[in-house]
C-alpha cells in the first residue's frame, strides 16, 4: 500500500502557513499578535486598537481611533432582505447557522465580488454588520423585532446594548471589550485554517467567512462557551458542580472548557485575562458563585487531568453576568474573530498557493 509520508492525525504540530499576522508563542506565554503580545494589549488597550492593529498593520492613533469607530458605525446596516431571509428559518435554527447564512446572504449585495484588492474594505464593512446580524439573527429566529445599532455609542457598548436591549455600565463595556479583543485572533484554529483552506481556491471572503462559521460552531472549538455555560447551570452550588465534573470524568467525557491543541497542559494566557474579569462582575454584583464554582471546576482538571482552562471557560460565566443569552456566546466569539479572519483571508489571496494535501490510502487493496 503507497504510503506518501508521515501522517499526523489532526494535522497536530503541522506548520500550515506562514503568516506575519499571529503566533503563539507557548515557551513565553505569549500570543503574538503583529510584533505584539495581546495579552499585553488586553490590560489598555481596546478591540478596535486590534482591528487597527490586524487590519492597517499598527496601533492607533486616538485620532484613527475616532475615525475607525466612526468608518465601523457607518457600516452597521444590512440590506433590508437580510432580516426576511432570516424571518424564514425554522425556528429551531442556532444562531450560529443563522449567522452563517446572513455572511452568505451579503456575497449576493456586493456588485465588485470579484475584485479581491478591496477585502480590507469588505473587512471593515463586516466588522460594522456582524453585531447586527449577530443579534438580529437570534432576535428574528426567537420571533422579536430586529433591534437597530445605537451610534452614538462605541463600537462595543453597542454591541452589547444590541444583545441586552440596555445600555451598558462603563465596567460591563469594558469587559465586554476585553472578551471581543482576546477572542480577536489566535493563530491557526480550525476555523482560520479552514477560511485560508477555502481562500486559497480564490473564493471569496463570504465563503471563508461562512466555512469557518461552521467550523466555529463546533463544541471543541468555539461552542465550548455555550457548552460550559449549560454545564454551569447545572449545578446550584459548588458541590454539586464538582459531582457533575467528577461523574463526567468517571464516564470519560470531555469536559469544555479544558484543554488546547497548542496549550496543551499549559493555562491559555486569556482565561487568566477573562478571570480577571468575572473577578470584577462578581465584586460588582456581590455574587461570587459563578467564580467559586469555576475555580473549582479548575482544581479538579488540574488535579485528575493536568488539563488547564481554555478562554471559553471564563468568557462562559462572564457572559452570564453581563445577561448575554448563552446562544449568543459562540456568535459573538466568531464577531470577535471576524477580524483576525478577514487578515487571514487577505494574508492569503496576497501569497496565495492552493492547499492540496494527500492521504494514507487504508482502504482495499487494488492491482
Ligand atoms: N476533558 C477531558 N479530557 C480531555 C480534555 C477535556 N476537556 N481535553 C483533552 N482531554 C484528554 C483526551 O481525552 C485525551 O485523553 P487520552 O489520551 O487518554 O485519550 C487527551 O486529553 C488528548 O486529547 P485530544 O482530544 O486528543 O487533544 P486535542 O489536541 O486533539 O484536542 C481540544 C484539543 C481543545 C479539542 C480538547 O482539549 C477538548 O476537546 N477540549 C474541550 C473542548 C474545548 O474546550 N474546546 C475549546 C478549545 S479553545
Amino acid at each position: 500500500m503507497a504510503t506518501i509520508d508521515k501522517y499526523f492525525p489532526g494535522l497536530d504540530g503541522v506548520i500550515a502557513s506562514e503568516t506575519a499576522i499571529s503566533f503563539l508563542d507557548v515557551e513565553r506565554e505569549k500570543i503574538i499578535i503583529k510584533g505584539n503580545d495581546l495579552i499585553d494589549l488586553s490590560k489598555d488597550k481596546e478591540y478596535i486598537d486590534i482591528v487597527n492593529l490586524l487590519l492597517e498593520g499598527s496601533l492607533p492613533s486616538t485620532i484613527d481611533k475616532v475615525k475607525l469607530e466612526e468608518k465601523l458605525s457607518s457600516n452597521y446596516d444590512v440590506p433590508s432582505e437580510l432580516f426576511n431571509i432570516l424571518q424564514l428559518l425554522p425556528k429551531q435554527t442556532h444562531p450560529m447557522d443563522g449567522l452563517r447564512t446572513g455572511i452568505s446572504v451579503l456575497s449576493g449585495y456586493d456588485e465588485n465580488i470579484d475584485n479581491r484588492s478591496l477585502n480590507k474594505e469588505r473587512a471593515y464593512q463586516l466588522l460594522g454588520q456582524l453585531p447586527t446580524i449577530t443579534v438580529n439573527s437570534y432576535r428574528i429566529i426567537n420571533e422579536q423585532q430586529p433591534v437597530y445599532p445605537q451610534k452614538d455609542l462605541s463600537y462595543s457598548a453597542n454591541f452589547l446594548y444590541m444583545i441586552t436591549g440596555e445600555n451598558p455600565t462603563e465596567l460591563e463595556a469594558k469587559i465586554f471589550d476585553r472578551s471581543l479583543l482576546l477572542y480577536s485572533e489566535h493563530e491557526m484554529p480550525n476555523s482560520t485554517f479552514t477560511a485560508r483552506v477555502i481562500a486559497s481556491t480564490q473564493s471569496d471572503i463570504y465563503g471563508a467567512l461562512t466555512g469557518a462559521v461552521a467550523s466555529l460552531k463546533g463544541n471543541l472549538h468555539g461552542g465550548a462557551n455555550e457548552a460550559v455555560m449549560y454545564m454551569l447551570n447545572e449545578a446550584k452550588t459548588v458541590e454539586e458542580f464538582e459531582d457533575i465534573l467528577r461523574e463526567k470524568l468517571l464516564k470519560k467525557e470531555k469536559i469544555m472548557g479544558f484543554g488546547h491543541r497548542v496549550y496543551m497542559k499549559k493555562m491559555d494566557p486569556r482565561a487568566l485575562m477573562m478571570k480577571e474579569s468575572l473577578k470584577q462582575l462578581c465584586d460588582k454584583k456581590g455574587d461570587y458563585m459563578l467564580l467559586e464554582m469555576c475555580e473549582a471546576g479548575e482544581k479538579i482538571m488540574v488535579q485528575e487531568k493536568g488539563l488547564y482552562p481554555n478562554l471559553d471557560y471564563y468568557a462562559a460565566p462572564v457572559y452570564w453576568m453581563l445577561g448575554i443569552p448563552i446562544p449568543l456566546y459562540t456568535p459573538i466569539f466568531f464577531s470577535a474573530r471576524t477580524v483576525g479572519l478577514c487578515a487571514h483571508v487577505i494574508e492569503q489571496h496576497e501569497n496565495n498557493r492552493l492547499f492540496r494535501p494527500r492521504v494514507n490510502y487504508i482502504g482495499e487493496q487494488y492491482v
